[in-house]
């Protein structure tokens, strides 16, 4: 039984692609896509709740989707929105301590007040959910190293950086590394995603569009987790 429990992901990332090609295979605008994908972002993290997973992260919004049309990033934006008034609301909120990654200066105040809020539940913290909004996985790391270039300059420490430094320095802090990493949406890519964090990770790729994703897929990819060999460059114990 410990073995087997010692095999369940800690920490599970998800890429939601596909809500664009959702929506117009079904002569939907992208938009309505995107909705449907929030539902399946709500249902998703509730399942993962309930298996016991600690740490969740979604990339809700890269640096780069600001190249999409004015109208798609709003309807975005709403959604979110939406999702963090009813977050305070609900039971799970109470063990369940919310993080935004990323750079959220450029939203608006009502949106930022909002995430400043969200960031404050959670009594009992258990768990933890990550919504990485405006986030690259470059700028993190390149945010970590100034943060640690500060500091030094600072206090006059010549030492050099360690990764353990680095890891504590990134937005994710000082939870555990991404266990599984899962896309939807057919593309084999991390998309400058959690980086570091998920230099170890397994990589599960789904031809299923974000929006179709479902719990009985999630646990199909957190079995296929369980039965891999992770190795860490190291070789086979067995
Ligand atoms: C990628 O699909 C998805 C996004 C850019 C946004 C993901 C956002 C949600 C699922 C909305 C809800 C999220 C929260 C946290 C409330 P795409 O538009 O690139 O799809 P495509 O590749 O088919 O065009």
């Amino acid at each position: 039984m410990a073995e087997i429990l010692s095999k369940k992901p800690r920490h599970i990332a998800f890429i939601m692609d596909g809500n664009g090609r959702w929506a117009q295979q079904r002569g939907l605008p992208r938009t309505a896509g995107h909705a449907e994908g929030g539902k399946t972002f709500r249902a998703i993290a509730d399942a993962c709740l309930d298996r016991d997973i600690e740490v969740i992260t979604f990339f809700a919004f890269s640096t780069e989707n600001w190249k999409r049309p004015k109208l798609e990033i709003a309807a975005l934006m709403k959604l979110l929105n939406r999702y963090l008034v009813d977050w305070f609301s609900e039971e799970r909120a109470k063990n369940t301590r919310v993080h935004f990654l990323g750079d959220t200066t450029p939203f608006s105040e009502e949106l930022r007040d909002l995430i400043a809020r969200a960031e404050q539940t959670g009594e009992n913290i258990s768990h933890h959910l990550n919504i990485a909004l405006n986030y690259g996985g470059r700028a993190d790391i390149a945010q970590a190293a100034n943060k640690l270039l500060s500091e030094r300059i600072l206090t006059g420490n010549p030492s050099p950086v360690t990764e353990d430094e680095i890891t504590l320095a990134l937005s994710t802090g000082e939870m555990p590394p991404v266990d599984l990493l899962i896309r939807t949406g057919g593309e084999m890519r991390i998309s400058n995603f959690l980086l570091w964090q998920s230099a170890y990770a397994e990589l599960y790729f789904s031809d299923t569009l974000w929006p179709d994703f479902s719990a009985e897929e999630l646990d199909r990819a957190i079995d296929w987790f369980s039965g891999r060999d992770r190795r860490y460059g190291g070789l086979n114990q067995k």
